[in-house]
């Protein structure tokens, strides 16, 4: 097993548990966990390692994967938390049945992808609600169902409520439902998940509410902000959160393109200046190739479509949306401009992930602008510390790909790097001038090239 290194969040939660009260207090709860992406997986390792805990997924595949100790994707953490957890009972199954419904807690974390016309999919939502509503008929306890899942506002009550009913049960008198979105990153789900900034509970009545602020204030026992809502509430503070965050990058990345034509300045000491602002803040203002992943592209699509469909215009998150999309044509304008003539060009792509320390190319612009080059006919090869093998299932046989960041470069007319990875800071000049032109273009801005034979590019960095 990997050792794992002592930081701030192992040690406040070394202190749970090794503090015996809490440990029975939480050991005494029954609790389910369906659907085992990174939100739920990373729930379930974090709950099992002392709470009496069951994660299900429909996938065999993952389930066998997930018994024997191994995550289904690359996540820090993850696997040291789920090994321990295993140990300590943590348990899996591809089967909702009724002992796992008559728990304390019954989490549904399953995806809600977006579908042709950009409208948030519940298939998934709806087929785990009915068949949790199947086994809840003629049960002794009373299990609060909490939705996870982000959903667009009114799902929980309009849509998951009335599903759950059908055998004739009631909320509130058979079961709870609560809506406790999550705000977890890829990357750092763990740390995020034992470390959350904010808890948020949205529910009908005070008394359901308060069974699960009890338990979240038991197991965090940092005080950690709760905030008691209704559930359509806390299906828009989820929206808000994620839109907010995105309108923040398409804004530095408008200001980036600003800045590139402006010699003599930098984007990132722009956004270092604006951020000491409190109003504004310093964060999510790292300039870049555009956000992509599992969570923003979609989340901001949905966000759209739901307000369309309420009879609002939302011209802003349109706005960002779009500014997203054509955020990889300032890279790709860069090589145009350096090269000229794109065919048959060596070009280098250094990073795949949408972001570092995760092998998840969901939405990647990476992904994108490999894509945009392959159409200029240009001769690919990609590097990537994790996302190699997610990245061979798309391009096969199209694209060339490295095992070494340094040898990425031999003989390529321009480097691009994507994915801001820590070892990517490490490669030297030396590295870079074995390449036939060395043209680097740099979207995040994360390398110091001085040496006079590199054309260095920053995105955002005027010349
Ligand atoms: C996001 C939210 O942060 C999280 O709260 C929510 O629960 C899920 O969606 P995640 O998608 O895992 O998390 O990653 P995040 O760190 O937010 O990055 C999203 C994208 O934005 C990445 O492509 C990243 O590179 C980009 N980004 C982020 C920027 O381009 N600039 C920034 O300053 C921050």
């Amino acid at each position: 097993m990997q050792n794992y290194p002592k930081d701030n969040d192992s040690e406040q939660y070394n202190r749970f548990l090794n503090n015996s009260i809490l440990q029975k207090a939480v050991h005494n709860k029954k609790i389910a966990v369906i659907g085992l992406g990174y939100v739920g997986l990373s729930l379930a390792a974090f709950l099992g390692n002392k709470a009496n805990v069951i994660g299900v997924d429909a996938n065999k595949k993952k389930i066998n994967s997930l018994l024997s100790g191994v995550p289904p994707f690359y996540e820090p953490k993850l696997e040291y938390y789920l090994k321990r957890a295993i140990r300590n009972g943590l348990t899996f199954t591809d089967q909702i049945n009724k002992e796992i419904v008559s728990s304390d807690f019954v989490f549904i974390t399953v995806g809600t992808p977006i579908d042709n016309d950009g409208k948030i999919d519940l298939t998934n939502m709806r087929d785990v609600s009915a068949n949790i509503s199947e086994h809840m008929i003629n049960l002794k306890n009373r299990p609060s169902i909490i939705i996870k899942s982000t959903v667009v506002p009114g799902t929980t009550m309009r849509v998951i409520k009335p599903i759950l009913e059908k055998n004739k049960l009631r909320e509130s008198v058979d079961f709870d439902l609560l809506t406790n979105p999550e705000f977890l990153r890829e990357g750092s789900a763990m740390q995020d998940t034992i470390s959350p900034h904010v808890i948020v509970v949205g529910g009908s009545n005070n008394e359901s509410i308060r069974k699960l602020t009890n338990f979240y204030r038991i197991i965090y026992k940092k005080k950690q902000d709760i905030v008691e809502t209704n559930n359509v509430t806390a299906e828009v503070i989820k929206y808000a959160n994620n839109a907010f965050l995105a309108t923040k990058i398409s804004f530095i990345n408008s200001i980036a393109n600003i800045c590139q034509k402006l010699p003599g300045t930098n984007v990132d000491k722009v956004a270092q200046i604006i951020g000491m602002d409190p109003r504004i803040g310093n964060q999510f203002l790292k300039a870049g190739p555009g956000y992509g992943g599992s969570c923003f592209p979609k989340d901001v699509q949905a966000l759209i479509s739901f307000a369309n469909e309420i009879g609002y215009e939302p011209i802003l998150f349109d706005a960002v949306k779009n500014t997203n999309s054509l955020q990889v044509n300032a890279i790709l304008n860069l090589v145009k401009h350096h090269l000229r003539d794109l065919k048959n060009k060596k070009i280098s792509v250094l990073g795949l992930s949408f972001k570092e320390n995760t092998d998840d190319i969901r939405e990647s612009i990476s992904v994108k602008l490999v894509n945009l080059l392959l159409r200029h006919k240009c001769d690919v090869i990609v590097h990537d510390p994790k996302a190699i093998d997610n990245t061979y299932q798309v391009f096969r046989e199209k694209i060339k790909y490295s095992k070494s960041a340094s040898d990425v470069l031999a003989g390529s007319d321009c480097a691009i790097i994507m994915t801001p990875w820590e070892k990517y800071k490490d490669l030297k000049e030396k590295d870079f001038l074995k390449m036939r032109n060395p043209l680097v273009i740099d979207s995040r801005r994360i390398l110091k090239l001085s040496n006079r034979k590199i054309l260095y590019i920053g995105l955002g960095i005027g010349n």
